[in-house]
């Protein structure tokens, strides 16, 4: 298990007691080894698994990601090999639909420097806090309308904002139930006050906001990343901030986490940052615990579990 002990839930821990020895991470290089070699199930979060820790572990029958994006999985290898990959999927999307919604409005609302101006100046009373922005009749764009899209979008709706959508495939439920408009990306960009983006990782939404992309948006404009770092070119993003292209970014995740302390996005005022935190709540965490732990005891049991990656569900499920 990739996770410390206190960050898998006691419920899901006695779950798995039940039927299998459980090691928790941190250990050395070599009892990782010794542990990988004949483990049956590994229960991961970011760690990258590729050949290379397929080949070490060869008895595994599962790779349950604690969690609900699988881009650090080579998902054929583990399938070429009969290994299940699960996620964990709904029970998350509420929790980072409210941190998306607590960074927008950190920016909007400017919490951080607010917070900041009545630790150090409020009281000597010189000048005056600056003001925020309504969220009312502002359009959001929500780049991937899934599971977690969809609760960002009837946030949004709830706060009285447009909503603009660009997916992959027409998302009708979003549409009927919180008058979404379905537009090509450069509309979204051009068109929305923030833009949020829910899509995972993969070859084609790596970088998908880049220069082009920032150049876009309006400058009054903020963009939110509660997905994955590299769907961004953080690169182009800090010179967009710094250039003043944009008027801020509220991100949870980053091309490399944990962002090194001397990275320049650091140093920028017009950022919230939070360190990939977006399933990050008591009650959230112990839910995604539980559907680990189910799918791995399916797995165990020689069943195919619930909560397999799409790109296996063709496969194993054809099988049964
Ligand atoms: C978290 O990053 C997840 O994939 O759910």
């Amino acid at each position: 298990m990739e996770l410390p002990k206190e960050f898998f839930h006691t419920d899901a821990i006695d779950m798995l007691t039940k039927v299998a020895d459980l090691v928790f991470e941190p250990m050395s290089k070599e009892e990782f080894e010794e542990v990988i070699a004949e483990a049956s199930a590994a229960i991961v979060a970011l760690k990258k698994i590729d050949k290379n820790f397929l080949e070490l572990a060869p008895k595994l029958k599962i790779v349950a990601r604690f969690g609900v994006g699988y881009d650090n999985v080579d998902v054929k290898a583990c399938t070429k090999k009969g290994i299940y990959v699960t996620i964990t999927p709904n029970v998350l999307s509420d929790a980072v639909a409210d941190l998306t919604f607590a960074l927008i409005l950190s920016l909007t609302r400017r919490i951080i420097e607010a917070d900041r101006y009545v630790r150090t100046e409020w009281a000597r009373g010189k000048k005056r806090f600056p003001l925020g922005v309504d969220l009312n009749g502002k359009t959001i764009g929500i780049v991937g309308c899934g599971r977690i899209g969809f609760q960002v979008a009837r946030r949004a709706y709830s706060f009285g904002m447009k909503i603009l959508y660009y997916d992959s495939i027409r998302r009708e439920d979003v549409e009927k139930k919180f008058n979404a408009k379905f537009v090509s990306l450069n509309e979204l960009l051009r068109n929305s006050d923030i833009v949020t983006l829910h899509v995972p990782l993969t070859k084609t939404t790596r970088k998908m906001i880049g220069e082009k992309e920032l150049d876009l948006m309006k400058e009054s404009a903020y963009l939110i990343n509660t997905s994955r770092g590299p769907v961004i070119d953080q690169e182009a993003l800090t010179r967009a901030l710094k250039e003043g292209k944009i008027a801020g970014a509220g991100l949870d995740v980053f091309t490399l986490e944990p962002i090194p302390l001397d990275d320049s996005l650091l140093k920028l005022d017009n950022v919230v940052l939070t360190p990939h935190i977006g399933s990050g709540t008591v009650e959230t965490r112990r839910a995604m615990a539980l559907k680990a732990a189910e799918n791995v005891l399916y797995a165990l049991e020689g069943k195919v579990p619930p909560d397999l990656v799409p790109e296996q569900r063709e496969v194993f499920l054809k099988q049964t």
